[in-house]
């Protein structure tokens, strides 16, 4: 693809100066008006000083993504991990290029090609139908702004090499990239993967699972191919077990039977998802909070299975952080219902199964809903329900080296006499990720298994 031939950018005029508090910490705020009639901000951390080596993201502006939250694309945990990483070094600079709205094809145009893309386009292809480039922002205005805040020379935050090369072609000397994964999400994982064939993006969705330490992980191997039936999302069930089997000691302790990196392998297939799921045994024993916060990636839906609402108040679920919905059955008081739909907790009634819900119309309300892929994280009883119940597409057990004897086992009875009747796992992969052992696999469906009702 063609290089942004840079052009004749006028000196922007800044319009405001304001300091402003964010979610990453204070930063100064400069506002330019730029030549192209475009308004840049510029959120500034500590003193530039000489002006050299300025950590910075030149972030182009992505209604979806930064304001909404979209999943299509990666833009808004760029932004967000680049704030923090600027609030952390205590010295840079975020420049937010409006104007470059869907690589400056504008919003309207952007959302033509994401119709398309409906229809199996990729991104790059999408805008060629509308005869529109693949790429067409310009980074004049980005230098223009950048020199007016004393910047001369940039680390710069980004996978896309063409940015780079743009800035360098406007005046502004890169001394170093840093790369900017995000974990991806079953939604974006396609967008991801055309990004780094077509646009040369270096390695926009991380580092794959049996590489050292990184900052995103690419779970693309781990979950498979991630095709959502008609009447369930697409479910993952992921749990940590010893070596003989356990997911807990007697004492009900679990923490933590995997390592580190384990534990960054799992927030990134919660990143993955649409929704994660535990039941209410694993609240009151565990209290996790269930967000993603060891890669870089967006928190999904929280989904608690409780048929009697008897989750704690003070449980971390049920905080702010992220969505949560809790599926109870009609043995639930409404007065419990009222009271945590005033906290903005949903609840969902579905009818009582032998174990609390009704598992498979739990999972149809959640599709319906628009949860298309699933973490089921545990504990016991959950992870023996889905497979009992045969609804389970995907395995990932990380395998601890550590022997506990007595314990909660992973999973309990499946009225399986024969080994030859046991659950057949297919398309199997395995990694270490540190002292763990991962196994991802599928879950062979039976030729005559029943759909969900
Ligand atoms: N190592 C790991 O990866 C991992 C992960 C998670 C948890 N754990 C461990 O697992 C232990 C907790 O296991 P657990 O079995 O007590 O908790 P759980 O499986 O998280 O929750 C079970 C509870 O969920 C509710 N539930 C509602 N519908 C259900 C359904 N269809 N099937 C199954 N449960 C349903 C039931 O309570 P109601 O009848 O009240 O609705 C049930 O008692 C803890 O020791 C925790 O540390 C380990």
């Amino acid at each position: 693809m063609d290089d942004p031939a840079p052009q004749q950018s006028t000196v922007p005029e800044e319009v405001a100066r304001l300091t402003i508090g964010t979610a990453a910490g204070e930063f100064g705020l400069r506002a330019f008006k730029c030549g192209s009639g475009f308004v840049y901000l510029a959120l500034v951390k500590g003193d530039v000083g000489d002006g050299r080596g300025v950590l910075t993201r030149v972030h182009s502006e992505c209604l979806t993504g930064d304001a909404l939250g979209s999943l299509r694309c990666d833009c808004g945990v760029q932004l967000r991990t680049s704030l923090r990483s600027i609030a952390a070094e205590g010295r840079g600079v975020l420049l937010y290029a409006t104007g470059h709205e869907g690589r400056s094809i504008g919003l309207v145009e952007k959302l033509r090609a994401y119709v398309l893309q409906e229809d199996g386009l990729d991104t790059v292809d999408a805008n060629h139908r509308l005869g529109l480039p693949a790429d067409r922002r310009d980074y004049g205005d980005a230098a223009a702004c950048l020199r007016l805040l004393g910047v001369r020379s940039v680390r710069l935050l980004t996978n896309n090499p063409r940015k780079e090369r743009g800035l360098r072609h406007a005046g502004i000397a890169v001394d170093g990239v840093l790369p900017l994964a995000t974990s991806p999400h079953v939604r974006n994982i396609d967008y991801l993967a055309t990004k780094e064939r077509r646009l040369r993006h270096v390695d926009p969705a991380g580092s794959p699972p049996l590489d050292g330490i990184g900052e995103a992980v690419d779970i693309a191997p781990l979950i498979g191919r991630a095709t959502t039936p008609r009447a369930r999302p697409f479910v993952v069930l992921k749990y940590a077990q010893t070596l003989d089997g356990r997911i807990a000691t007697r004492s009900g302790d679990s923490k933590w039977i995997s390592g580190e990196r384990e534990r960054r392998i799992s927030h990134a297939l919660r990143a993955a998802c649409d929704g994660v799921l535990v039941g209410v045994g694993t609240v009151i024993t565990d209290d996790p909070q269930l967000t993603v916060r060891l890669v870089p990636g967006s928190t999904p839906l929280r989904i608690v299975l409780d048929s009697r609402l008897r989750l704690p108040d003070e449980a971390k679920v049920l905080d702010d952080q992220a969505c949560t919905v809790l599926i109870a059955t009609s043995r639930s008081s409404r007065a419990r219902r009222r009271a945590l739909d005033a906290r903005r907790v949903g609840v969902r009634v579905v009818d009582p199964g032998p174990e609390g819900v009704a598992l498979a119309q739990a999972l149809s309300v959640l599709r319906e809903a628009g949860v298309r892929s699933l973490l089921v994280e545990g504990g016991a009883r959950v992870i023996t329900s889905f497979l009992a119940g045969r609804l389970v597409d995907r395995v990932v057990v990380g395998i601890a080296p550590t022997i506990v004897g007595a314990g909660t086992e992973a999973v309990g009875d499946l009225q399986v006499a024969r080994i030859a009747n046991g659950l057949r796992l297919t398309d199997r992969s395995v990694y270490t990720a540190g002292e763990d052992l991962l196994v991802a696999a599928d879950v062979a469906r039976e030729p005559d298994a029943p759909e969900v009702r």
